[in-house]
């Protein structure tokens, strides 16, 4: 009998194909995620779960669901997902990490730009109607080029963004729990303790996981430590920032931008003041969205389902004390 597979969205087909050659797999092709009970419903009988970040997948789910083998996540993060619990019930969970470093990197060095020279800002200007002449005053915004560039967490997305700010001669800090003492000397980073990061950028850009030491890791304290010209930029995930206190220092002038492709919870409730600032630009969660990376990224998550169905080990396997577990 082929293993059942419960996919949580419509993906790229190159990966849907490789699942159906060697399981009976469900889609779920609504435009919006699973409702809570439909999830638990339909991943009660599979022996695989291809999951988006958009799903909560807890101890609750993985004890309903007995024949689950494997939880393939659909992205680099894994938040989402009750790694500890899945460990203990002899779940494998993957991930999608490496084939979007390169994507996401752009996304957060457009994210810089665009909050720098206020790019959507001035599209909505021009649009608007209300473009008159050229002006000396216009759309003034701030320099990227020879600009301090602060990098909270030096992963590989860390690590490709530092690698975008030298072609811009910026100066780059960054802050990880490890320093990294290659990467320094490969692109000329300096390691700096969060406060002296903070107080000495123009720019802050967040790659690191969330985890409970990074939720609200950016709050009125640490912000306080920001320059007032400073611009926030989070591509990680929204609970990294505390978002009432971004909005404050924002309307404060503490800081003096804020570019996210992150939110909390996304999207944001469309009463959430942070809309109505012109100095913070807003993106829907697209890091990883190029036609290519999702494609690879079905194909990766594909991949490692596979794997984990017929008893392998996945190449990108999140917690792998989970094969002590599987072994005994
Ligand atoms: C996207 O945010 C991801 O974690 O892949
Ligand atoms: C993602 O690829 C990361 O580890 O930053």
């Amino acid at each position: 009998m082929q293993p059942k597979v419960f996919v949580t969205r419509a993906l790229p087909e190159e990966g849907l194909n490789i699942l159906r050659e060697v399981a009976e797999v469900k889609v779920w092709e609504e435009e919006l995620p699973p409702p809570r009970e439909v999830l638990l419903q339909e991943t009660a009988a599979v022996d695989g779960l291809l999951s988006l970040l958009t799903d909560r997948v807890d101890a609750e789910l993985m004890d309903r669901a007995r024949n689950l083998k494997v939880i393939s996540n659909y992205a680099v993060g894994f938040d989402n997902i009750d790694i500890p619990a899945a460990t203990r019930r002899g779940i494998m969970v993957t991930n999608t990490p490496g084939v979007l470093t390169e994507t996401s990197a752009d996304l957060a060095f457009a994210l810089l730009m665009a909050s720098a020279r206020r790019i959507v800002e001035a599209d909505k200007f021009v649009r608007a109607g209300k473009w008159k002449t050229w002006g000396p005053m216009l759309m003034l915004g701030r320099d990227v080029y020879g600009a301090t560039l602060g990098i909270v967490g030096l992963g590989r997305i860390g690590y490709a963004v530092a690698k975008r700010a030298r072609g811009f001669d910026m100066r780059v800090l960054y802050y990880s729990r490890n320093r990294n003492e290659q990467a320094e000397r490969e692109l000329g980073l300096e390691y700096a303790e969060l406060d002296r990061l903070l107080k000495e950028s123009d720019f802050v850009s967040l790659h690191v996981p969330l985890t409970a030491n990074t939720r609200h890791l950016i709050n009125k304290e640490t912000l306080g430590l920001m320059k007032k010209t400073a611009i926030l930029i989070n591509t990680s995930r929204g609970p990294v920032v505390d978002e009432k206190a971004l909005y404050e220092a924002l309307v404060n002038g503490d800081i003096a931008g804020a570019g996210l492709d992150v939110t909390d919870p996304e999207p944001p409730e469309m009463d959430n003041p942070l809309l109505q600032l012109d100095n913070v630009t807003i993106l829907p969660h697209i890091g990883s969205a190029s036609v290519a990376t999702r494609t690879r990224m079905a194909t990766i998550a594909a991949r490692n389902l596979v794997a984990g169905l017929k008893g392998e080990v996945p190449e990108h396997l999140v917690n792998k004390e989970v094969l002590e577990k599987l072994q005994k």
